[in-house]
């Protein structure tokens, strides 16, 4: 669709929702004042700290600052893009999208897709039969039963086995009616490499189906009967094809996702078989990857229905190595991450197997998280009798701690290093001022946060104001650009001014749509949040209030340079009267304009 389309598509969602009803459908709101407020969906909280303005069309969370439009707040909920949430929303109010034109590059991908799904469902159905049917299919059904895997389980996941022939899967397929080359593309089959032809990929193996989330089989992972030789891969998975890419399939979220909905949080393991177990034993909030690292594609899409994320790992060294290092970045995703490890170096599926659900149930209650994980990781490694040891093992911690938000959280963690490395807290805060004075762990450092004085809030409320004011009326935008010292906006803030500029210049208004277009994610935050903090009162619409503002910022560069030139007249006090005179008269004048200036 082209642009202007798109822009009458949006505009047209836009004007049709009311946030009201678009958030009342995730979060109990109640009416106070001219604004509804609510616990926020996006951190914990008891206390009421989100709130949304129908009028203005923003919400806010004045707990975790999260704030922008409609749209922002769907794409946030579902975790869906921008885009997608307008679509979503247009969907909800039965607006119909603007025809999309296929290209005939997308109409042939598309049937491609198609040609895939059908020839992976055949396939699956195909090895199922043989699984349960056939006389060649016992030698499965024997395995599966030993390990415990029930017939509903069978039938559940759909499980089956391939033969030990060369062509079954093949002559079955073309059979009906697939060329060898589409079966080929699916995976399934290999091109001979000294002869014409092609043979089975997956023979003699026990066949796991791989989903998509939406249920289509789109590949699988076979294993072999017994691990005892081991000239074979224990497991042989589906090549990457146009639909099966393991960076961005979880085994069996098609069937756990309204588990993890409802429990809030998914438990992912390492194996399919650890998965298929779980499931069966009853704990239906699984998923596995596929023999791959975690990404955070995996993450986004669990995401979706959870923000809990429970790794569940065997405690064998190299997985957890490799697997673990993304975990901080899945957590930087928005999940919160929490780790589980199975003792005795069993897996998921054997430890529920010997100890019951119960047990594992008692595992996860007691999931550590990434924090405690990755400092007992540090601590179980570090040789802790000698000083260097500590001390290393506390410079590869702290720098974790210091990404904790809470203060209180901070200091517990502290003292549970000092206690566990048998240091004084003294080398702890010693270490820690260095990680948070160096340069470049300065993200990583707490903010010092100053509490800001009576002259300083004024100041910010004045910022906010004016920015407030301009939402509403852009009338004095040029009195504001040319007379309004800007020093005193934060850069998130400047931003916005700036927007209003380029607004103007270009003849239009800045408006809701156009914020969330134009805006970086934080002004736009940072314009939520503004926009329902001011009262609602209507004298905020005032010229009056918009005035004191102006005199506060004005007043604060007065007070600002007042400060300095007696900073300056101090350093004569004993060596240039003259010049400490001067610097004491400027100084005054300074004062007497500041005093001139109406006290608000
Ligand atoms: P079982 O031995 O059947 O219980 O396997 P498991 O499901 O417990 O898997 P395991 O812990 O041995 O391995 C974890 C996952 O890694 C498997 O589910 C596969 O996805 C993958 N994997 C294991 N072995 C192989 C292999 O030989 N080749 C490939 N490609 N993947 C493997
Ligand atoms: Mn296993």
């Amino acid at each position: 669709m082209g642009s202007a389309e798109l822009d009458e598509f949006i505009e047209r969602v836009s004007e049709r929702t009311d946030i009201y009803s678009v958030v009342s459908r995730y979060v109990t709101l109640t009416q106070k004042g001219g604004r509804y407020w609510g616990c926020c969906p996006f951190h914990n909280e008891k206390t009421a700290s989100f709130t949304i303005s129908p009028d203005k069309g923003f919400f806010y969370c004045f707990g975790c600052h999260a704030g922008g439009n409609v749209f922002k707040f769907l794409s946030l909920i579902e975790n869906i893009t921008y885009f997608e949430a307008i679509k979503l929303q247009a969907q909800r109010l039965g607006i119909d999208l603007p025809e999309k034109k296929t290209t005939p590059e997308e109409e042939r991908r598309r049937r491609e897709e198609k040609s895939l799904y059908k020839v992976n469902e055949l396939a699956q159905d195909f090895y199922h039969e043989c699984l349960i049917k056939t006389a060649r299919g016992e030698i499965g059904r024997k395995y599966l039963l030993a390990r415990g895997i029930s017939a509903e389980t069978i039938e559940t996941f759909k499980l089956g086995y391939a033969t030990d022939d060369w062509e079954n899967l093949l002559t079955n397929l073309t059979r009906r009616g697939f060329s060898p080359e589409q079966i080929e593309k699916a995976g399934l089959i290999v091109r001979r490499k000294n002869s014409p032809g092609f043979y089975d990929r997956f023979r003699a193996r026990v066949m796991i189906p791989i989903n998509d989330v939406f249920g289509h089989t789109v590949g699988f992972g076979g294993r072999i009967l017994a691990s005892a030789d081991d000239t074979q891969p224990k497991y042989l998975n589906t090549p990457e094809t146009e639909i099966f890419n393991k960076r961005s399939l979880l085994f069996g979220l098609d069937k756990s996702n309204r588990a993890i909905s409802t429990a809030g949080a998914a438990i992912v393991v390492e194996g399919y078989m650890d998965a298929i177990s779980l499931f069966s034993a009853g704990v239906k909030n699984v998923v596995a990857t596929l023999g791959t690292a975690f990404t955070p594609e995996h993450a986004k899409l669990i995401l979706k229905y959870a923000r809990k994320i429970i790794f569940c790992y065997d405690s064998d060294e190299a997985g957890q190595r490799a697997t673990l290092r993304a975990l901080p970045i899945v957590q930087g995703a928005g999940a919160n991450v929490f780790i589980v490890k199975v003792p005795d170096g069993k897996d998921p599926d054997e430890f529920i197997r010997k100890h019951g659900k119960p047990a594992f149930d008692e595992l996860i209650k007691n999931a550590e998280t990434l924090i405690d994980y990755r400092m007992n990781y540090v601590l179980a490694r570090a040789d802790t009798s000698i000083t260097p040891g500590k001390l290393a093992a506390l410079r590869e911690i702290l720098p974790v701690i210091a990404n904790i938000k809470s203060n209180a959280l901070r200091t517990e963690y502290k003292k549970k290093i000092a206690a566990a490395l048998l240091l004084d807290e003294q080398t702890i805060i010693d270490e820690w001022e260095k990680i948070s004075s160096s340069e470049q762990d300065e993200k990583l450092s707490p903010v010092k946060v100053k509490p800001l004085n009576n002259q300083d809030r004024s100041v910010k409320e004045a910022c906010e104001t004016i920015l407030r004011m301009l939402w509403y009326d852009e009338d004095p935008l040029d009195y504001v650009l040319v007379t309004v010292p800007r020093e005193f906006f934060t850069e998130t803030q400047q931003e916005i001014l700036k927007r209003f500029e380029i607004c103007r210049e270009e003849g239009r208004r800045l408006d809701k749509i156009s914020a969330a277009n134009e805006l970086s994610e934080a002004a736009n935050t940072e314009l939520s949040r503004i926009l329902l903090s001011g009262s609602d009162d209507p004298r905020a619409k005032e010229v009056k209030f918009f005035c004191d503002a102006v005199d506060i910022l004005h007043r604060a560069v007065l007070r600002k340079k007042y400060k300095n030139l007696l900073a300056q007249a101090d350093e004569y006090i004993s060596s240039d009267e003259e010049s400490y005179r001067k610097k004491i008269n400027e100084s005054l004048n300074v004062k007497f304009k500041m005093d001139s200036l109406k006290k608000v």
